[in-house]
């Protein structure tokens, strides 16, 4: 006997509640399909859904529908919604007009619900999953769309669930980019109509990442209400927040597809990405923190997580092509006399890869540079006390390879067999098609073979350019890819297929770490964090741009999946030269690593950097482990502390950017730490903090202060430099 189905559903985690309205029939309320009702903080046991369903009554307005469509989980056409609908399909035209009734509601144990809607009109089957995770308070859910007819579906869209939005929710901060210049915070006053960000670049891109987050007038980095929203997906996107004139507002995210990318046969499913929600009452401080504490239970293999995030140094802006073994192992001396824990080599150790217009695709070492393979390399940098880690871009091929020679058809393009559509190169590579067993096969070989014959323990995995042309070459089978898909857009297969041969790579090898980089920053999500242990945040190690970059991407993940380098003393990228301090003082609240020349880099320089290095080793588990607290900071500012979970303890950076309009600056407050305790205060970085006059720089060091002291009264700053930064270190005595 299904159960019988309630009119309402709650949820509740540690400070939240989600409130489902799946009442299915009633005289003013004839509702087809399921909608969240509230979602914020949690509420008291005598609040009753009733309540909040009564209070959101709402009235015809003029030259209206007498009765709107509601904003449900997949708002859907044939209940005459007006919005973006939540799935959009159709049979050859027909059936597009879904009205779905709620057919079953079950909770497991934990609360989590599955809520299945059918709609007999059009034959589909809607399945919505929705839990709240107890101690985050991070919703997570997706949309599942059955075809439950006897003929194909075509599928436009199946966002997942569509996320109704307080209206005094009234400012949408979205995320803009580029390469280098990655999690720019792009701030939006929400507008009556459709805020929309779209991504085709078969990644999660650097211009458009899929995030969003929707917040009141008032909110800042630690007070106010907030909806924090993250598609966990690595391939094409759509994010939408729409004011309605009627006077409501949603957002909703999913897959975007190509034309004719996604059909569904009798009885096949497709499932939406995860939408991961976090609602805050304490604004972006407490939003980040619920996905950081998310990502830590939920994200990282419990071997990797004990284990104290390695030093890395890589060898990318040391050397970039031009690699030689006795330079390798010169560079490894120094990597690990600076106190280098992982010794990563970077682009160009294999086959014919002397720059990026070769080599792609043959991921056999290259005999000219290393005659005996890379063991007498990986032998060294082992002997220095390091482990070793390997660049590969495993989804790419240049022409010029062998493996193109060979298999000149393994590749995705636009061709149709008709007429000429041109193959487009970037970065003289073109992108494999995995979604062929064969070159999954391939790839899996060629990976499985460098892990199984050389002691390597992390792997730098690249892709570095767009999925512009996603067309299959037509072999159905090694995924879920549709029959008969001869020259049909893949990028949904393409993105499961990556995934797959991620998660085969680790189960043959599961000790062996794997970083996701798309030229920097361009494939950071939750999809692909489910595969991978770090994630490299942006090629640009200019120290000013990274606190911008690292201001947006902690947003949503915490500081030991970030890495961070240190860069050489003139930053490759921009040019702007940044002293040393500043360089590591910015690394070291990642996961640090040094990518710059270390045989040239000079004595003092180096000293410096195996300080910087030091003190990160020497904090490492309260940044790796802390809680985010994000400061209130001027445009030229950039400030934010790392609190233990007991509150014992707590590091805090300031950075001058730019000059100030002022002769002296203003008060550093160190919110977040327990306001009756007392707390003694050091400045730990940089090495000698000095100012252009006798400043608090004298008086500070060692001061206990109390904790209200410090986060109400605050600290005054000394004058600074700018593009200087202080650490402070905060021990409770
Ligand atoms: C990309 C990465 C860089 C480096 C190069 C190598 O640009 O983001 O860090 O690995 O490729 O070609």
């Amino acid at each position: 006997m299904p159960e019988q189905i309630q009119p309402f559903y709650t949820v509740h985690s540690d400070h939240c509640s989600l409130v489902l309205d799946c009442r299915s029939s009633g005289s003013n309320h004839d509702r087809h399909g399921p909608a969240i009702l509230y979602w914020g903080p949690r509420l008291g046991a005598e609040t009753t859904p009733e309540m909040l369903a009564l209070m959101a009554t709402r009235q015809e307005a003029q030259a209206c529908m007498p009765e709107e469509a509601p904003i449900a989980l997949s708002p859907e056409l044939g209940a005459g919604f007006q919005g973006n609908a939540g799935i959009q399909f159709h049979r050859d035209g027909r059936q597009w007009a879904s009205y779905s009734k709620i057919d079953s509601v079950t909770e497991d144990q934990n609360g989590a619900l599955k809520i299945v809607s059918i709609c007999l009109a059009s034959e589909i089957k809607v399945t919505h999953r929705l839990a709240l995770d107890k101690h985050s308070d991070v919703l997570t859910t997706t949309t599942e769309l059955t075809n439950i007819g006897s003929q194909c579906l075509w599928v436009d869209q199946c966002n997942a669930p569509t996320i109704p939005v307080p209206m005094h929710y009234n400012k949408i901060l979205g995320f803009a980019g580029r390469w280098g210049n990655e999690f720019q915070r792009q701030p939006v006053d929400r507008f009556m109509g459709t805020y929309l960000r779209e991504n085709r670049s078969g990644r999660s891109s650097h211009d458009a990442f899929p995030g969003v987050i929707l917040h009141t007038e008032q909110t800042n980095e630690g007070a106010g209400a907030a909806y924090g929203l993250h598609l966990g997906w690595s391939g094409n996107h759509q994010i939408r927040v729409e004011e309605q004139f009627v006077g409501r507002a949603y957002a909703q995210m999913g897959e975007l597809f190509f034309p004719g990318e996604l059909s569904l046969e009798p009885n096949q499913s497709y499932c939406s990405p995860t939408l991961y929600g976090v609602s805050s009452e304490n604004g972006l401080s407490a939003l980040s923190q619920s996905f950081h504490r998310y990502i830590r239970a939920k994200f990282r293999n419990s071997s990797r997580a004990e284990k104290p995030r390695p030093v890395h140094f890589n060898t990318w802006e040391a050397m970039y092509f031009d690699l030689s073994l006795e330079r390798l192992c010169s560079l490894a001396d120094k990597a690990a006399a600076v106190g280098a824990e992982r010794f990563v080599l970077d682009d160009g150790w294999f086959k014919n890869r002397r720059s990026d217009s070769a080599g792609l695709g043959d991921w056999f070492v290259d005999k000219s540079i290393f005659p005996q393979g890379l063991s007498p390399l990986i032998d060294y940098v082992q002997a220095k006390g390091m482990e070793f880690g390997l660049w590969v871009e495993p989804e790419m091929v240049n022409p010029d390879s062998d493996l193109y020679r060979a298999h000149p058809d393994w590749i995705l393009s636009a061709e149709t067999g008709l007429g000429e559509v041109p193959l487009l190169l970037a970065r003289n590579q073109l992108v494999l098609d995995l979604t062929r067993p064969e070159v999954q096969e391939y790839l899996f070989k060629c990976i499985d073979g460098l892990l199984s014959q050389n002691a390597i323990s992390y792997l730098k995995w690249d892709m570095n350019r767009a999925v512009s042309q996603p067309g299959g070459t037509s072999q159905p089978g090694g995924t879920s890819q549709p029959s008969g898909a001869g020259g049909r857009a893949v990028p949904h297969y393409q993105t499961l297929a990556l995934y797959q041969l991620l998660a085969r790579i680790r189960d043959a090898h599961p000790t062996v770490e794997i970083e996701s980089c798309a030229s920097g920053g361009g494939r950071a999500d939750l999809g692909i964090l489910s595969h991978t242990d770090r994630i490299w945040t942006s090629d640009t190690n200019d120290a000013l741009d990274r606190l911008r970059i690292q201001n947006g991407f902690s947003l949503f993940f915490p500081a030991e999946i970030m890495g961070a380098h240190v860069g050489p003393k003139d930053c490759h990228i921009t040019g702007r030269s940044i002293n040393m301090a500043m360089r590591a003082g910015v690394a070291l609240f990642g996961h640090m690593g040094i990518e710059a020349n270390l045989l040239t880099m000079e004595e003092s320089e180096k000293a410096e950097l195996t300080a910087g290095v030091a003190l990160h080793k020497q904090h490492r588990q309260l940044i790796h482990r802390g809680d985010l607290v994000r400061l209130e900071s001027a445009a030229n500012e950039n400030s934010f502390g790392m609190i233990s979970g007991d509150r014992e303890q707590g590091l805090f950076s300031y950075a001058l950017l730019d000059s100030h309009a002022n002769s002296a600056p203003g008060r550093l407050r160190f919110c977040g730490l327990n306001p009756e305790a007392q707390y003694k205060i050091n400045i730990v970085w940089p090495l000698k903090p000095s100012s252009i006059s006798k400043s608090i720089l004298d008086v500070i060091d060692g001061a206990v202060i109390s904790g209200d002291a410090l986060a109400n009264s605050g600290v005054q700053l000394p004058i600074m430099l700018p593009q200087s930064l202080l650490i402070f270190y905060l021990q409770k005595h």
